[in-house]
Parts: C-alpha cells; sequence; structure tokens
C-alpha cells in the first residue's frame, strides 16, 4: 500500500518522518521510489513502528535501495550484512562522522534500526554536507573545490571522547579489531552527487589531513569546515522508539550518536548500501 505514504519534513534543512508505510521484502516498487526521493531530498528519513522487522527483512528491504556492502570492512561482525552498534556506556560513533570514508568506494546509504533503545539518551544528530558547501563564502568555496583529503580508520579514537580512560574500557568495538586492516584513501573535500548532482563537503572524524598542508594546518582547516557542517541550522536530532528505522544518504550527510544514556543498554543494527567513487568538481 503506497497511498497512505506521507512526508512529514522535520527540519529546514535536513530530516523527514515518512508515514504509511510498512517496510520489508514487501514494499512495492512504488514506495520504494517514493522514500529514494523523499531521501535524496532531506538526506535523512524516519520511520516509526517497524517493529516487525528482524534482521532478514531488514536486509531485504535495504537492498532495494541497491546493492548491499559489507557490514564493515574490518570489524568481525558475525555477519555479512549486518553492523550491530551495541553499548552500555559510551560508545566510538560520539564523534561527527560520514559511515567508512576511509574506503575508496563511500557506502551510499546506511539504513539503521532501533532494536533496544534506552528510557533516555542515545538520541542520534545528523548534518546536512550539501547545505553546508552552499553556505560557504565564495573565497572558501574556491580553495575546497581545489583541496583532497586522506581518509584512514588509524585515527585516535579518544581524541574527541570527555573521558579517554572511561571510553577505552566500554567502546566495544575495540580499537585494535577497527584498525586491523590499514586504509587511507584521498578523496575530494567537495564532491558532486551521482544522482543529485548537488555539491557536498566529505569530511568527518576519518580525516588524517588535507593533501599538501601539514598537521596543524590540516587541523586549523578542518576544524572550520567542521564547525560549518555541524552548524546547529545544518541539523536535525532524533529521538529513538525501538522498532524505529533512520536511512540517511552518506554522501550528503555526516552524523554523532550521543553518548549520554549511561549505563542502559542501547543497540542499533546497520544495513550499508554501496555507493560510487567520490568524483571531484572536475570530474
Ligand atoms: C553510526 O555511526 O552509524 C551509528 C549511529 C548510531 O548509533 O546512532
Amino acid at each position: 500500500q503506497t497511498e497512505d505514504l506521507t512526508v512529514h519534513q522535520l527540519g529546514g534543512r535536513i530530516g523527514a518522518r515518512i508515514d504509511g508505510v510498512t517496510l520489508g521484502a514487501d514494499l512495492p516498487a512504488e514506495a520504494v521510489e517514493q522514500i529514494r526521493a523523499a531521501l535524496l531530498k532531506h538526506k535523512v528519513v524516519f520511520f516509526r513502528g517497524q517493529q516487525h522487522l528482524d534482521d532478514d527483512a531488514h536486509i531485504a528491504f535495504a537492498e532495494k535501495l541497491g546493492p548491499l556492502t559489507t557490514a564493515h570492512p574490518t570489524v568481525n561482525t558475525g555477519s555479512a550484512r549486518i553492523l550491530s552498534l551495541a553499548a552500555n556506556k559510551g560508545m566510538a560513533a560520539n564523534s561527527w562522522h560520514t559511515d567508512v570514508t576511509f574506503v575508496d568506494r563511500i557506502p551510499a546509504f546506511s539504513v539503521l534500526r532501533g532494536v533496544t533503545i534506552p528510557a533516555y539518551g542515545g538520541n542520534t544528530v545528523w548534518a546536512n554536507t550539501v547545505a553546508a558547501y552552499d553556505a560557504l563564502p565564495d573565497p572558501l568555496k574556491a580553495l575546497v573545490e581545489n583541496l583532497w583529503a586522506v581518509h584512514t580508520n588509524d585515527y585516535d579514537y579518544a581524541a574527541t571522547q570527555e573521558n579517554t580512560e572511561e571510553h577505552d574500557k566500554t567502546q566495544v568495538f575495540k580499537r585494535e579489531e577497527f584498525r586491523r586492516v590499514k586504509y587511507e584513501t584521498a578523496h575530494p573535500v567537495v564532491r558532486v552527487h551521482p544522482e543529485t548532482g548537488e555539491r557536498s563537503l566529505v569530511l568527518g572524524h576519518f580525516v588524517k589531513h588535507f593533501v599538501g598542508f601539514n598537521a596543524v594546518e590540516s587541523a586549523t582547516l578542518f576544524n572550520l569546515l567542521q564547525t560549518r557542517v555541524t552548524r546547529l541550522e545544518n541539523t536535525i536530532r532524533w529521538t529513538w522508539q525501538q522498532g524505529d528505522v533512520a536511512i540517511w544518504d552518506n554522501r550528503a550527510t555526516q552524523h554523532y550518536a550521543v553518548a549520554d544514556f549511561d549505563e542502559q543498554r542501547r543497540e542499533v543494527r546497520r544495513i550499508t548500501v554501496a555507493g560510487d567513487i567520490p568524483v571531484s568538481i572536475d570530474g
């Protein structure tokens, strides 16, 4: 049934909730097209009440958006397709990033399902990297349009944590496993979206340095640009309920999972849809 599908815009620059659909293997092509169109427009879309989804139905639905990638390039997930992000306290995802930018083909979409949701806290925030590019002053646009960044999974995970000792003890993805195979990949800082033609900023916590800039210069430039990406006007914050699904366009967003749920358990499961090698404005 697609006639009930409605899209409610949630933020001025990013985010919409889609009502009136039951996600899964039986979702008609017309509904998938409507979801895809809303996703490309709003960058992240949310669905309530999808408790019926198990891992298989989650996979079957995600495949409708395109071929899937491996669950994670380095983490031993126990499943070829699903990455379980579970934590009782603290987690690696509480800093701004785009998923898996350290590989050459950055995933196109992530489909995240809320499995165990704490009574409070544990929201996720997304930022629109197209709007961030659009709002840059012209001289800064000229700089970033010719800039390349090296992304790696071999970065300092504790660098942005409140309490590094606590983070070390509790993070679910052990650093060594995450960095088991080291990736370093250069991407243009401004990419042209293969479906919308929009320009977006490719940044986030996997950036190691900018090509031609030393570590100090890179950090200064990175902070300037990241501050632009994460301006509150560019963001939408979602308060999870069990059975929610969020899908984001990984080519046009960054996100941050807020680690404020104390000792409660939180588990979300993620499937990623394959993407392309980012193309710069020069092609
Ligand atoms: C992620 O970074 O993909 C996970 C986001 C979340 O845990 O909310």
